[in-house]
């Protein structure tokens, strides 16, 4: 006690009473403890780095000048996990597979969609995806994974296969073509075959095609900020909209008439009922439905497809290719279908990748119900504050170069057994389909489409790219390839390799 008592400021406590010593230790004990969890509570709560920028439009003008540029200027700055402030809203991007995983997997009650997708709701339409409680939001979602389970995809891939193999009939013996342009075609016939239905495809294919043309240009950027600004492009939208609502109730009426049953996803939509109140979709509900699986499925695929040639066409990975059709030709013939395409493991990965360096969708959002804390790759933790919009981007995560080996380089065999590097730093990895709670719902139809159209292509045509290769339209909201992607054709049949 006497050399603690020689402590400056001890001494002092050492001579007073017991009650007053005992509450001077009380109230310091009481000090020491709050100053501790406020210095660790306020490195828990350190909110993430921001993106400086000048007020008001900065982050504007940042985001303009392209979101994914803005991201690559700004990750080696400011780390895997940052802000931006667009306008009124704080945009925290989190990028990479460890920092993404709350965006994955957090229940809706702490992310959302609703908010952030709400400027779809004009185009699909009223009391459908993104105009209803989440919990109607979810039996809907049933529906389209109803109508996309393996059962009726079996059906669909022979659409695709008729609608491939009739539409390469009008090209000649040589020639050449605008790839992107022609394959734009044959997806919006086979989605329409697939998805619409029989009657569009055979009766009202132009006229359907043409109101979906009207939606889709009224799929403006400034959409996303008004949806309802009353310009001309959201006007036709509208108009469009109430026509293809007309015209679905006649097609859904009909076959309640005649009781026929088609394998289509509308058939799918017909049949499908609320589990909570026991009642079948409205025509309206089914219209709306069908818009937005158009939407989620035809640019993407359209857009995948055309990447795929290109990188095909473009560099050595094609023999390896057309070697897996011959062998696959040696077993089954020229004959297509599901189980067959499905062997095609090759192929596949030649999708995977050109799906990997080109993400259709360049940026997913959610809403923050609720503050949550991330930590980045540096390892420091940041809280994330409820009210921010929540980002991730498969154009850059996708190309993270501690999770791929040459991340810019087209290379298939990067997911072959033995390498797998898509698995290697975690289940988001790799997220061009998305991922966790609202992964994409049409992977395996993608697949079975792109994978179709391109069997039949390599097994009837020798293909060369026309240089240049494509450059990337960041513009666009569906992201592609750049203006024309010219191809030289030659027709000519591939040969199974002899069985050994
Ligand atoms: C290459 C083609 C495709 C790509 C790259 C793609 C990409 C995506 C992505 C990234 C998401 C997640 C969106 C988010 O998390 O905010 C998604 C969701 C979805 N996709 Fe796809 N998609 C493709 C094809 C399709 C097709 C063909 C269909 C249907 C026919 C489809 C139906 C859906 C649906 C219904 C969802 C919502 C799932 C949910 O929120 O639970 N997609 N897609």
């Amino acid at each position: 006690m006497d050399r603690l008592s020689s402590l400056p400021g001890l001494h002092l406590l050492v001579n007073l009473s017991p009650p007053y010593r005992l509450a001077i230790l009380l109230v310091s004990t009481l000090l020491v403890a709050k100053i501790v969890s406020a210095l660790f509570f306020r490195s828990a709560q350190k909110k993430p780095p921001r993106v400086r920028t000048w007020p008001l439009i900065g982050g504007v003008r940042k985001f303009m000048k392209g979101p994914i540029n803005m991201l690559r200027e700004e990750y080696p700055r400011l780390g895997s996990v940052f802000t931006v402030k667009v306008l009124h809203r704080n945009i925290t991007f989190l990028l990479g597979p460890e920092e993404s995983v709350h965006f994955f997997k957090a229940p809706e009650s702490e992310l959302s969609q609703q908010e952030v997708y709400q400027y779809n709701v004009p185009t699909f339409g009223p009391g459908v995806v993104f105009d209803v409680d989440y919990s109607v939001r979810m039996e809907q979602f049933r529906f389209f994974s109803e109508s996309l389970r393996v059962s009726s995809l079996k059906s669909y891939v022979q659409h695709m296969v008729y609608e491939a193999e009739n539409f390469f009939t009008k090209w000649g013996d040589e020639g050449i073509v605008d790839l992107k342009s022609e394959l734009e075609q044959l997806i919006t016939l086979t989605a329409s075959r697939c998805l619409l239905g029989k009657e569009v495809r055979d009766q009202l294919f132009q006229n359907v095609s043409d109101l979906f043309h009207d939606l889709d240009n009224g799929m403006l950027p400034i959409s996303v900020l008004l949806p309802y600004l009353p310009i001309p492009a959201h006007r036709r939208r509208d108009k469009a909209r109430k026509q293809l609502a007309e015209i679905f109730s006649n097609i859904i009426q009909n076959r309640r008439a005649s009781g026929k049953k088609e394998a289509d996803m509308l058939q799918a939509f017909i049949d499908s009922k609320y589990r909570s109140s026991g009642r079948y979709l409205s025509d309206n509900e089914i219209t709306g439905m069908l818009i937005a699986s158009l939407f989620a499925g035809q640019h993407t695929s359209s857009i995948t497809s055309t990447w795929t040639g290109a990188h095909l066409l473009h560099k050595q990975f094609l023999g390896p290719v057309l070697d897996e059709q011959r062998e696959v030709m040696s077993r089954h013939g020229d004959k297509l279908d599901y189980d067959i395409l499905a062997e095609m493991d090759v192929l596949y990965r030649a999708i995977k990748e050109a799906l990997r360096l080109h993400p259709p969708l360049i940026l997913l959002l959610r809403y923050s119900h609720k503050d949550f804390v991330v930590k980045n790759r540096e390892g420091n933790q940041y809280t994330v504050p409820k009210g921010h919009v929540v980002a991730t981007s498969p154009a850059f995560a996708n190309r993270l170069p501690y999770v791929y080996k040459d991340p810019d380089s087209y290379d298939p065999d990067r997911f072959a057994p033995g390498r797998e590097e898509d698995k290697a730093a975690g289940a988001f990895s790799y997220i061009s389909f998305g991922g966790g709670r609202h992964g994409c719902m049409g992977e395996p139809f993608a697949y079975m489409q792109i994978k179709t159209i391109w069997s039949h292509l390599f097994r009837n045509f020798e293909l060369e790219l026309i240089p240049p290769f494509p450059e990337i339209d960041w513009d666009a909201m569906v992201v592609g390839p750049k203006g024309k992607v010219m191809v030289r054709y030659k027709r000519r049949a591939l040969t199974a390799l002899p069985i050994s």
